[in-house]
């Protein structure tokens, strides 16, 4: 029986590393430790970073000064472990900058922490960031009841990693590596152990994860659509969704998924970065703006309710004022119910870090200022058009109220609803009576004859 002890997973971020942290815990799980929310109760805290701007990289540094300083206050032996794409990209950087860390693990090496930690706990200092042959997820294992519990009703599932489309201001295809598919029939057993054990929405992760191909049971190869297929027959299994999709692998048969599974979600991420073909051009996408614009009409012929989110880029090398003009107007053609977008970040060893041209702060600040506020808009008009209308809300967690329960709507909208006796995991049909800009608030239909009629309460108040 091992000792008891706690873990503190600090996650930056996508969604991919969201995954690894719990698996990573499920993983120390059978070392004996527990999760706790607070660092300095920990035995051990893992960073598990992100690399993919500047910004997200220096937070790491920012989180480990912070946690030297209070290892030194209390004169703890806490480990600290740094794992993600900083540990991938800079592993040796950190040992050098950052004295107080013990381990850094690379991605690929999750299924070794046990081993890594052991090392480290007899003090030394230990890098791996290798690419192993063996596949991590054969050896990392699955969460048990209480700990898919614990995470609630929506799970991530990563199906995909890495990236082979080298845009010329990312660091992925470096950090993550070449595309890899995992075997549908591994993704397809996890994803009944987790049905099983109460998970009603999944949302298949990958960096590229419209890329799938992934060997299938009847030993061909299945894309995404195929393998959503499959899933989509799990008894239990009430939504699908699937991220982060890039617009030159919408196969025909994934288009048409949106049409023929109702558990599809009808909610797309499908970064375009920039709206003007030049930028889109230097930047290695692969597709036009019209391309982009005409994949999204069809789309929404296939789906009428088909909303989308994207990721913009500002201030790429080059991009002039007509440039961006052009983003603004695509923002403006496409109508995003949804949006992340960031100024420009050079990556070390990315092509675009050292082209001609590099925009201005002051510029791209004004810029992504101006976009966002359009996009911002945007999704407010989308949120405002949902008033009246009725969803399934997939109910997630207890409210700040009682008697308040806060799901997630078909769009990803957080949705607080007042009054039914329901249970987390159950989909309601709710009425959405106010909108707000963090969420919005609805009124659950009368259910087997009981009455949930009580007025909801002012979404001011719920978010106080
Ligand atoms: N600078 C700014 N944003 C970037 N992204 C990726 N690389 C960079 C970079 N070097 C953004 C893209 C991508 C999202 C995950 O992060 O918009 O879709
Ligand atoms: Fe990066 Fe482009 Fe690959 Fe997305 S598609 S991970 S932006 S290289």
């Amino acid at each position: 029986m091992q000792q008891p002890r706690k873990l503190y997973v600090k996650s930056f971020g996508c969604q991919m590393n969201v995954y690894d942290s719990q698996r990573m815990a499920d993983t120390l799980a059978r070392e004996g430790y527990t999760e706790t929310q607070d660092p300095a109760d920990a035995d051990l805290v893992i960073l598990n970073t992100c690399h993919i701007r500047e910004k997200a990289a220096e937070k790491v540094y920012s989180e480990l000064g912070r946690l030297r300083k209070a290892k030194q206050e209390a004169g703890s032996d806490t480990l600290v472990a740094v794992a993600g794409c900083v540990a991938q990209a800079e592993g040796a950087e950190i040992m050098r900058r950052a004295p107080v860390v013990d381990l850094v693990v690379g991605p690929q090496s999750y299924h070794r922490l046990p081993e890594l930690l052991r090392a480290a706990g007899k003090g030394a200092r230990v890098v791996d960031t290798e690419f192993p042959l063996e596949d991590k997820f054969d050896h990392l294992p699955a969460p048990t009841r209480a700990a898919t519990r614990a995470r609630g009703p929506a799970a991530f599932l990563t199906v995909q990693e890495g990236c082979d489309k080298f845009c010329t201001f990312c660091v992925v295809p470096y950090t993550r590596g070449a595309e890899v598919s995992r075997p549908a029939a591994k993704i397809l057993a996890e994803a009944e152990r987790l049905v099983e054990q109460g998970v009603r929405e999944l949302t298949l992760i990958g960096q590229n994860v419209n890329a799938y191909h992934g060997e299938g049971p009847d030993g061909r190869t299945w894309s995404l659509a195929r393998l959503m297929e499959a899933l989509a027959r799990i008894d239990g299994l009430a939504r699908l969704r699937y991220t982060t999709s890039h617009p030159r692998d919408m196969g025909e048969d994934l288009i048409a998924a949106h049409r023929d599974l109702p558990q599809l979600m009808p909610y797309l991420h499908l970064p375009v970065q920039s709206g003007s073909d030049r930028i889109l051009r230097a930047m290695n996408r692969g597709h036009t703006r019209e391309e982009y614009l005409e994949l999204v009409a069809k789309m929404r012929t296939m789906r009428r309710d088909l909303a989308l989110s994207s990721d913009f880029i500002v201030g790429f090398p080059g991009e002039s004022e007509a440039d961006f003009a052009a983003t603004l107007d695509l923002v403006r053609q496409v109508g995003f119910a949804g949006a992340y977008s960031f100024k420009y970040s050079p990556r070390p060893g990315t092509p675009a870090a050292t082209l001609d041209g590099q925009v201005p702060q002051t510029v791209m600040a004004e810029r992504l200022f101006e976009l966002q506020k359009l996009l911002e808009g945007s999704k407010a008009a989308f949120d405002e058009a949902c008033r009246g209308r009725t969803f399934d809300i997939l109910l997630e967690k207890q409210g700040r109220q009682v008697g308040q329960l806060i799901g997630r709507s078909p769009y990803l909208q957080s949705v607080v609803v007042t009054t039914p006796p329901a249970a987390i995991g159950e989909l309601l049909k709710v009425t959405i009576c106010d909108v707000g800009p963090n969420s919005l608030a609805g009124q659950a239909e009368d259910v087997a004859g009981q009455d949930f009629s009580a007025p909801s309460r002012p979404l001011a108040a719920m978010e106080a």
